[in-house]
């Protein structure tokens, strides 16, 4: 396995399926990790992104502090942890990453926490907008930094019909209940 980089406008394609990713951010030494559905492609180059994030997450408070945050792309085999991420809050469990088995690593130069086994990444600065922020909880990003499992997407292109079915990503529904993603089509023009 390598992880290959992405160019920045190509990197709204590791969105563009309509995922459900991990937020991620850090301010001092604490991390904190969160699930998120409502995350979107904004722009493509310069590439940005829009994330709803509730005012009770705690990695809200550490985005707003740090003014950067994560985006990662769990796969099927993850789909524990994206729940674990997904009904704990930091604020009542500082060992909630411990507990939810969430190992973390960073790229050269990003002071920004990633978890691994995901299939991609999206290292964005936040774009500040408190009036989006406060009456909508939406933030946008900006996005400065991506990478990918270049098992799952290489030159431009998820390689989902290559992929065991553990290996694809999630879609999320409620309950606990996830899709995966399905088979590619290339509609005639
Ligand atoms: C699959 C899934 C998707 C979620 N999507 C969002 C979302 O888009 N925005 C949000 O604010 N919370 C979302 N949540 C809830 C947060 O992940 C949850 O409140 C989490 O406990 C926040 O953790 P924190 O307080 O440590 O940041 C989702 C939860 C799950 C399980």
């Amino acid at each position: 396995m390598g992880i290959c980089s992405v160019p920045l406008e190509k990197s709204y394609r590791l969105l563009n399926h309509g995922p459900t990713v991990m937020v991620s951010a850090k301010n001092d030494y604490i991390v904190d990790v969160m699930a998120a559905s409502w995350v979107c492609v904004l722009d493509i180059f310069p590439a940005k992104v829009t994330a709803v994030l509730d005012k009770k997450s705690f990695t809200r408070q550490l985005i707003e502090q740090s003014q950067k945050f994560a985006i990662q792309i769990p796969i099927a085999k993850q789909a524990e942890q994206v729940i674990k991420v997904g009904t704990q809050s930091y604020t009542d469990n500082s060992d909630k990453l411990t507990d939810s088995h969430i190992e973390l690593f960073y790229q050269d130069n990003f002071d920004v926490p990633l978890v691994k086994g995901c299939a991609a990444w999206l290292i964005c600065r936040l774009i500040p907008e408190q009036s989006n922020q406060q009456n909508y909880d939406l933030f946008i990003g900006e996005v400065i930094g991506a990478w990918a499992d270049d098992r799952m997407f290489d030159r431009g292109h998820w390689k989902f019909d290559q992929l065991s079915d553990e290996m694809k990503t999630l879609h999320y529904i409620a309950g606990n209940q996830f899709y995966i993603t399905g088979k590619g089509l290339i509609a005639r023009d």
